[in-house]
């Protein structure tokens, strides 16, 4: 007997790995003829939405991103209408493959939060359950070997089924609390990510010499953080950092810029210094450390709004274009292998 009649499944995916759990819960659903449908949240319009069928079970799905799930999901989350269905949240994290062991991702406050959310909505929540996909941050990391990619798409491929089974006959799923103390410790990264280091990522996308101004990028950003600036493609601070740009690009022109970065870095740590020197003589005491956060997280992103404008015009200079793209460890062929999540046949 079929605890759900039907599935409703919510997803977000940057390069792929969230559709694929999305997917898999589906066809798990169908096989015990249980109805699926599976919904985009980048396709549909975030501040109107539907009601799901007051009978099924509705299913969040989504990559985490700083430790917690990515603005866009949380937006739709905070828009989701009111209801009483129970609820199961999913995410995919960054899994990777030391030898034969998997290394998990990590959390952090992408089910509390989003528990605490629907619970004022009237939902109740029947499962929380972390998938550990192939991590596609290359820009902090090498691209992950085929090898890996593979392994940790079957493996897991085969416990999201699980889950489902266990799901459908009507028990509860709460893997995630396992890891209840290390996603508590790691909360205030979340915030921070939250409030200045996706903005900080979204200034760390260009497109090199290489492009030819395809559009690709700009049509399939989920959330239309592309535009075109003097004929190249500009990233806004409404940037994600799914990856999906850099992974889709057909001249694999677009790099992350660890050099020029490390530049800007370096220009906002010698202004924040001659500021305190020479403005505040010594007023900004330990006492004054929150101000002090918040001027300097300011000013960096200023710097960086200032410099990402300048660059992006001198990108046009063939040995200023060659220097920021050498800089850029995703050009390098032991690092920059783009990531796409595997399609099943
Ligand atoms: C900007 C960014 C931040 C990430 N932060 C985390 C994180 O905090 N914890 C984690 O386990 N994985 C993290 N990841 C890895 C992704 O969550 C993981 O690869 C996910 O499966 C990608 O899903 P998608 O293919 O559906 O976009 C991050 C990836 C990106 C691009
Ligand atoms: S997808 Fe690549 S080549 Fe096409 S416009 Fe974007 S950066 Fe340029
Ligand atoms: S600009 Fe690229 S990385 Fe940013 S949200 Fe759009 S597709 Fe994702």
């Amino acid at each position: 007997m079929n605890a759900f009649p039907k599935f409703q499944i919510y997803y977000f995916s940057g390069t792929g790995n969230s559709k694929n759990v999305a997917l898999w819960m589906s066809n798990s659903a169908l096989k015990h003829g249980i109805e699926s449908q599976i919904i985009n949240i980048a396709k549909i319009d975030r501040q109107s939405i539907e009601k799901p069928p007051s009978d099924a079970l509705v299913i969040f799905v989504s990559p985490i991103h700083g430790f917690n799930y990515p603005p866009v999901m949380l937006n739709f989350i905070s828009h989701f209408p009111k209801g009483n269905n129970k609820v199961l949240l999913m995410n995919t994290r960054a899994g990777m493959l030391i030898g034969k062991y998997v290394t998990p991702g990590l959390t952090g406050i992408a089910f509390f939060l989003s528990s605490i959310l629907l619970l004022i909505k009237g939902y109740s929540i029947q499962g929380m359950v972390p998938v550990d996909l192939p991590s596609n941050w290359i820009s902090v990391h090498p691209g992950l070997n085929e090898r890996t990619v593979k392994y940790l798409h079957t493996k897991n491929k085969e416990r999201v089924s699980q889950c489902a089974e266990k799901i459908i006959s009507g028990k509860k799923d709460f893997k995630a609390l396992k890891e209840v103390v290390q996603d508590i410790i790691i909360s205030p990264v979340s915030v921070l990510y939250y409030f200045v280091g996706r903005f900080c990522l979204a200034k760390t996308y260009y497109a090199s010499g290489d492009c030819n101004n395809c559009d690709i990028c700009i049509r399939n950003c989920p959330v239309k953080a592309i535009i075109k600036v003097k004929d190249r493609p500009y990233w806004t601070f409404k940037c994600e950092s799914c990856m999906r740009c850099m992974s889709n690009c057909p001249k694999k022109a677009i790099e992350t810029g660890h050099g020029y970065v490390l530049g800007i870095f370096y220009i906002y740590s010698a202004v924040t210094a001659i500021f305190y020197k020479f403005f505040i003589k010594g007023q900004i005491g330990p006492d004054n450390e929150i101000f002090k956060f918040f001027f300097d997280t300011i000013v960096f992103l200023v710097i960086l709004a200032i410099s990402y404008r300048g660059i992006h015009y001198c990108m046009r200079f063939k040995l200023f274009e060659k220097l920021i793209v050498y800089s850029s460890l995703t050009k390098y062929k032991f690092w920059g292998r783009r990531y796409k999540a595997l399609k099943d046949q």
